[in-house]
């Protein structure tokens, strides 16, 4: 009896070691008593922004290592890409080296979104603001509240720079804020995956189709929608009113379709059965930061939600993963 507890006292042991530990990376969070964290972003006494920050802004100390020319981060965000330049041994499959990241770039982005097998840099056509500029936050607040409102957007509206952000100040995917800075109320906890990945699958490029673990993904839809409320689209959307007046009929956006075939989600039976079986999310067809998508003739005439026109073109690419409208045609194959 004793000796089947201890072994059952090993065995979980022996679980905790070899499981590996949910945690936020490099300077952001799981802080110990002695950490050494806080020195890679403040000053007691000649900091240069508030609060305490060694850069001026905290986008700008963002940019200190996550930037173009950062060395503190191998994760370039400004040019969408994984390199390996700071001074840790991160585990192998954190990322691929000249590999695009999950998110897309801010300036740049090496994508295949003409879906032709090879991936190109190209300058993005559209990008969330980072550097803490106005813009009308599309879909956000209740039922027939308009378009949207002008919010501020930063790198620290969507990351908390401490991380812990989670429930019971637990780690969240990507140091995500459960509740994004003006999203207004509400808040949704995205659970970190265990094993990091920051670039996407396709060595060639292509965007559209990338394996996310299942929860994380369908729970991104709902922390979107913390600032875009009325994207979020369960199934049947598309087949019944919202009663907004803007956002009256909705695309689903999260979780799965309907039909036999479709309970995990995925393009309708009819579709595209590659793509069958992965539960619908906003970053199905966006991506999170910057895309270099074209829109060349309809596509980029879309008026905006709140009726505008201009910017048109390849400006209207809305952070979109494949050029035009190849992500509809690509999971119903019409
Ligand atoms: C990656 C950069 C970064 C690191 C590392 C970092 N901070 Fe911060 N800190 C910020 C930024 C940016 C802000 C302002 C935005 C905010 O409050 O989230 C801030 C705000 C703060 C604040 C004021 C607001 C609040 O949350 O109470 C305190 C206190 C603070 N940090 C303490 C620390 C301590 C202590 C450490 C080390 C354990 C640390 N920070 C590590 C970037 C960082
Ligand atoms: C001192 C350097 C440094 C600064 C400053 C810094 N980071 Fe990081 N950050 C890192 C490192 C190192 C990693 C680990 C991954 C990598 O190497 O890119 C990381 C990882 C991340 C991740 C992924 C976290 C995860 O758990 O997967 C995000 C998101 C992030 N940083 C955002 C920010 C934001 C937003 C700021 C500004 C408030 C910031 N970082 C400032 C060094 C830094
Ligand atoms: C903190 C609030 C906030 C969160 C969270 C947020 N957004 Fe946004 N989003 C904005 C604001 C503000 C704008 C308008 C300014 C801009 O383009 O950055 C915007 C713009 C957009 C656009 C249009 C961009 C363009 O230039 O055409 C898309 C598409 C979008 N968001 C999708 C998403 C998706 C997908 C997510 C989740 C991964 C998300 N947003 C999370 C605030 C947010
Ligand atoms: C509108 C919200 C939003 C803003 C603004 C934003 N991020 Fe992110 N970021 C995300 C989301 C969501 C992901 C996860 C993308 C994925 O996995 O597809 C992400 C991913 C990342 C990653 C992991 C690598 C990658 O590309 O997937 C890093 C590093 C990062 N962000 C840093 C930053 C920095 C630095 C800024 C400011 C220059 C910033 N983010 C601005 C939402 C945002
Ligand atoms: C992930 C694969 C996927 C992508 C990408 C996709 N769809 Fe769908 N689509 C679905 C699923 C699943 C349904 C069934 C929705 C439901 O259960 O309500 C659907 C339903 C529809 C419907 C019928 C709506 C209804 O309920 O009557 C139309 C029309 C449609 N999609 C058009 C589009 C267009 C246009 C695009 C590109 C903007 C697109 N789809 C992109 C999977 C996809
Ligand atoms: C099936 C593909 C698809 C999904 C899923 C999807 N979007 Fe979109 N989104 C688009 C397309 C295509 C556009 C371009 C405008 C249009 O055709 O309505 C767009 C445009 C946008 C815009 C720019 C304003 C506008 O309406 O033109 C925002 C903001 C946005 N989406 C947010 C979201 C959020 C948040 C989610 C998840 C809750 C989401 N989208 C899910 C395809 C999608």
């Amino acid at each position: 009896m004793k000796r089947r507890f201890l072994a059952v006292i090993a065995a979980i042991l022996l679980l905790m070691v070899i499981t590996p530990a949910h945690a936020d990376n490099g300077p952001h969070g799981g802080y110990a008593a002695a950490t050494d964290a806080c020195a890679g972003c403040h000053r007691a006494h000649t900091a240069q922004g508030e609060p305490l920050l060694m850069a001026g802004a905290a986008y700008d100390l963002c940019m200190t290592c996550h930037g173009a020319t950062g060395s503190g981060a191998d994760t370039n965000v400004v040019d969408g890409v994984y390199l390996q330049r700071d001074n840790q041994t991160e585990p192998s499959d954190e990322g691929v080296v000249n590999r695009g990241l999950k998110g897309g770039g801010f300036s740049y982005a090496r994508m295949d979104s003409s879906w032709t097998g090879t991936a190109t840099v190209a300058p993005v056509t559209s990008a969330h603001i980072w550097n803490d500029g106005a813009g009308v936050v599309w879909g956000g607040g209740a039922i027939g509240s308009g378009a949207g409102d002008s919010i501020n957007l930063s790198c620290i509206s969507c990351h908390d720079p401490h991380g812990n952000a989670g429930d019971n100040n637990g780690p969240t995917y990507r140091i995500l804020r459960s509740t994004p800075i003006g999203s207004g109320s509400g808040a949704t906890s995205v659970p970190d995956e265990n094993q990091k990945n920051y670039t996407i699958d396709d060595s060639s490029g292509k965007y559209f189709g990338q394996s996310y673990n299942s929860d994380i993904f369908s729970q991104l839809a709902y922390w979107c929608a913390e600032c875009h409320d009325r994207y979020l689209a369960p199934s049947g959307s598309g087949g019944s009113d919202s009663g907004d007046p803007i956002f009256a009929y909705r695309h689903i956006s999260v979780g799965s379709g309907c039909g036999c075939h479709n309970i995990h989600g995925g393009p309708p039976p009819t579709g595209n059965p590659e793509y069958a079986h992965k539960p619908v999310s906003c970053l199905t067809c966006h991506v999170a930061h910057g895309s270099s998508a074209v829109m060349t003739g309809n596509a980029g005439q879309a008026p905006w939600p709140d009726g505008a026109t201009s910017p048109s073109g390849d400006a209207r690419s809305a952070l979109l993963r494949v050029d035009n409208r190849g992500t509809c045609q690509l999971c119903h194959d019409k």
